[in-house]
């Protein structure tokens, strides 16, 4: 069991306070998010051993204790290296980290495992969160699996198909008129006002210390090696803080190595961080006009640490259109038999991106997170407008004629 010893809050405003003990989160202003640390040690390095243990197999750096009482199987999601991906793309050694083998199908199952399991350990019966999808048919399903109720948030425009997943896992769900954001502030404020566990994403340093874990695993399934660059769909930005906070860990448990370059894509319709970044300016809220849900946040919830994280890791921000999603959702079905939803396959529309203007570099080792499946929605599951299925009749001879004309 990993033991907490301090904490560092990162205001809004980039200022810094340093805490001698695990800071909880209503001891801290809603401008302010919280980083939890640990007495680093080689120790806490899983052994090499591998085990079924999923995500708590890191649990030397997790916040918990040694009796694990969580349901579903969580993290020790593929690696993959597909020869269609790697060959189009014309690169050495091109991984994409499959999160949607997660049990909702999303990588947001990490957080909400780990905030589970807090709340099973506290007692508490009701888990709160507000989302703009994944994260509420995560918490739906997780609180399903340990009995507890969970409320839930949602933007009124959230996809139909994300809000019946929740209803159908018997969530009780609020669609905000006014979207993301004041869901969040709507859900936050009902959480301390009835007492409910609130895993709000960024809130809840939780969150950031579950995503932290998919960079353990990175680390591990690459032969205990750093990756040259991550490429991370960018919302709210905790996935990407935790894919960068897991390797800094790695670091101060004394694994040698530079941390990735880490590449954030933005949509081009809701691009508020790529547009801070390159104007050095204060995030501005955007309009949200994309068809990747998932990552249409127009005032980012950790702002200032993916920022901060892309500025230490020589990192930059991409924004890719809804065509190329659209183009890269195909791509990912047909070359690599992968189903993607928008928000995830905006990492293979960056990555074009990224390899066409040299930002990467073919021959360095890439790791694409996929974040989501495309199973929870499969309007956007489109096939290519040559596609189409024949119809025979019961005879061989008219199978054979049709794949003739095929050139089968
Ligand atoms: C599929 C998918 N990818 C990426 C993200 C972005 O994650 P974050 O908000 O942590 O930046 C989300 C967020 O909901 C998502 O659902």
């Amino acid at each position: 069991m990993g033991t907490v010893v301090s904490a560092r809050v990162t205001h809004n405003n980039g200022s810094v306070r340093h805490f001698l003990h695990p800071v909880q989160m209503a001891e801290v202003s809603d401008e302010e998010r919280i980083e939890l640390e640990y007495a680093y040690d080689p120790l806490f390095l899983p052994s090499v051993v591998p085990s079924t243990d999923g995500m708590w197999r890191y649990k030397a750096l997790l916040p918990v204790s040694d009796d694990i009482v969580y349901p579903l199987a969580v993290g020790g999601t593929p690696l993959v290296s597909l020869p269609g991906l790697y060959a189009s793309m014309g690169c050495a050694s091109l991984w994409l980290k499959d999160e949607t083998r997660s049990p909702s199908g999303s990588n947001k199952d990490r957080a909400t495992a780990l905030v589970i399991e807090q709340a099973l350990h506290t007692g508490v019966r009701v888990v709160s969160c507000a989302s703009t999808g994944n994260v509420a048919v995560s918490l739906a399903i997780g609180a399903a699996s340990a009995n507890l109720r969970a409320v839930i948030f949602v933007p009124a425009q959230v996809s139909p198909a994300k809000l019946q997943l929740m209803l159908l896992s018997g969530a009780t769900v609020f669609k905000v008129a006014e979207g993301y954001e004041t869901a969040v502030a709507l859900s936050r404020q009902a959480a301390r006002m009835f007492g409910w566990y609130d895993r709000n994403t960024g809130y809840n340093p939780l969150t950031l210390e579950a995503k932290k874990t998919v960079a353990f695993e990175i680390w591990e399934q690459l032969g205990r090696k750093f990756p040259d660059v991550v490429v991370v769909p960018v919302g709210d930005g905790v996935t990407l803080n935790g894919i960068v906070k897991g390797f800094r860990e790695l670091m101060l448990c004394g694994v040698s190595g530079r941390l990735p370059r880490i590449i954030g894509i933005q949509a081009e319709g809701c691009q508020p961080l790529k547009l801070a970044w390159e104007n050095h300016t204060r995030v501005q809220m955007s309009p949200a006009r994309t068809i990747a849900d998932g990552i249409a946040v127009g005032l980012p919830i950790n702002a200032t640490l993916t920022l901060r994280d892309i500025k230490e890791t020589a990192g930059s921000f991409l924004a890719v259109t809804d065509e190329a999603i659209r183009q890269a959702i195909t791509y990912l079905a047909e070359q690599c038999g992968i189903l993607a939803e928008p928000a995830a396959a905006t990492v293979i529309a960056g990555l074009h991106q990224a390899l066409k203007t040299g930002l990467v570099k073919k021959d360095e080792c890439i790791v694409a997170l996929l974040t989501g499946t495309g199973l929870k929605n499969p309007d956007y599951l489109q096939p290519g407008s040559n596609s189409r299925a024949y119809e025979v009749s019961a005879h061989i001879d008219h199978l054979q004629s049709v794949m003739r004309e095929l050139h089968f």
